[in-house]
């Protein structure tokens, strides 16, 4: 019997603080005016010292996990997608399954920069249709703001904090995720990186002299990039999916730059008013932006059970994709659980685990 992957459960988490247009101006030689008119951006959320891209991640998947009404013991997978992770190793996803308490999960983070939520939510699909797996978790989570040079105007103007998740659950039912398209071209790596901390360029004091670790990107050549292959990765997963662009009712495009999408809409000749747009508040949360996007747009009655949707993103790599979903909606359940509460449990567990570690530790190393 054929499986279908259904997104049961959204989530987001934002950080309080903004940082608007006009603080930015104090900061470099940049304007309110040039940012609104050449971004669409007026202004972003920049993580708190203690906020991380795990527990932003972690917010978004209890939230996600209460709309879908699914404990963290029933996640079976945890894709984070990130560029900005706590550590190069142990994965972000690691961390997140520790905090909000995902014992069964096998975790992993997924690097393809702003187009990775839509590899993620391909990648856990593809794994519920196989039958590997019956619930998985997927996360957009990003804290780019401590990777952004705020000396550099080319770059400090565009990145904001977030994250956002989406619950998958495999059912018998047609609908969910009907296709997915990922591309990649790393002739481009160098429009849009984070030069150094990385095996080819381990960070010294030279590296961090010359601002490698860094945001570094090259706008124009991007723009060009993103406004071609937008049009092409939308229509490759329309027709993926059987549907034309007239069936469907909402476009949810990576927020990257206002003129980015409007140029994509019109090259697709797909009416603006059916795009959702919220990148004027958060600015680029870089992957977080699709799944952000979706959760404002559920809110807002946008985006309705039986909608034909279309993902679409690109990004560093160079990296694109696009998937077509059927929304659906979180499935019937009896009793209401609330994953919030897990996280306690949690905490509990994971201070329990590092202790008998440390007891294992005292009793055999003196074996
Ligand atoms: O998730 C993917 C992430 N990246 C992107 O999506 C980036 C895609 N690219 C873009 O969004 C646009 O290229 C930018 C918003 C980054 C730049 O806009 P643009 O219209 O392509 O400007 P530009 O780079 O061609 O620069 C035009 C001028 C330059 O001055 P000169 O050389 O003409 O004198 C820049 O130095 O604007 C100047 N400029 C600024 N001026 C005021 C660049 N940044 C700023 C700034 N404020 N923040």
């Amino acid at each position: 019997m054929t499986r279908y992957a259904h997104i049961t459960g959204w989530g987001m988490a934002v950080p309080e603080k903004i940082l608007s247009n006009g603080e930015l101006s104090s900061m470099v030689e940049t304007s309110d005016e040039w940012i609104i008119s050449r971004t669409g951006i007026r202004e972003r959320r920049i993580a708190a010292p203690d906020e991380t891209t795990a527990s932003l991640a972690a917010d978004a998947a209890i939230k996600a996990l209460s709309v879908a009404n699914l404990r963290p013991i029933d996640v079976d997978l945890i894709i984070v997608s990130t560029s900005s992770p706590e550590h190069i190793f142990p994965a972000s996803a690691c961390l997140v399954q520790d905090q909000i308490g995902a014992i069964k999960a096998g975790a992993f983070d997924l690097s393809a920069a702003c187009s990775g939520f839509i590899f993620a939510l391909n990648m856990a699909t593809q794994a519920i249709r196989s039958g590997s797996i019956e619930n998985a978790l997927i996360i957009g989570a990003e804290t780019l703001s401590r990777f952004v040079d705020w000396k550099d105007r080319n770059t400090c103007i565009l990145f904001g904090d977030g994250a956002g998740a989406f619950v998958l659950q495999a059912d018998d039912e047609p609908g969910g995720v009907l296709s997915a398209v990922m591309h990649s071209d790393g002739s481009g790596e160098d429009l849009l990186s984070l030069p150094a901390g990385g095996s080819r360029i381990p960070t010294s004091t030279e590296s961090v002299k010359n601002g490698l670790h860094y945001i570094h990107m090259n706008g124009r050549e991007v723009f060009r990039f993103a406004t071609r292959v937008m049009v092409q990765a939308t229509r490759e997963s329309l027709e993926a999916a059987g549907l034309e662009l007239n069936n469907i009712q909402l476009l949810i495009p990576h927020q990257a730059n206002q003129r980015i999408i409007e140029t994509a809409a019109r090259g697709l000749d797909y009416p603006l008013e059916q795009v959702v747009i919220n990148l004027d508040r958060y600015g680029n949360t870089s992957t977080a932006s699709i799944p952000i996007a979706t959760c404002e747009a559920i809110e807002q009655g946008r985006l309705k059970p039986d909608d034909n949707v279309v993902f679409v993103g690109f990004g560093g790599g160079l990296t694109w994709g696009a998937a077509v979903v059927k929304w659906t909606s979180p499935f019937p359940v009896r009793f209401k659980v609330r994953p919030g509460r897990y996280r306690y449990l949690a905490r509990l567990r994971s201070w329990l685990s590092k202790l008998r570690r440390t007891l294992e530790g005292l009793i055999w190393g003196r074996g």
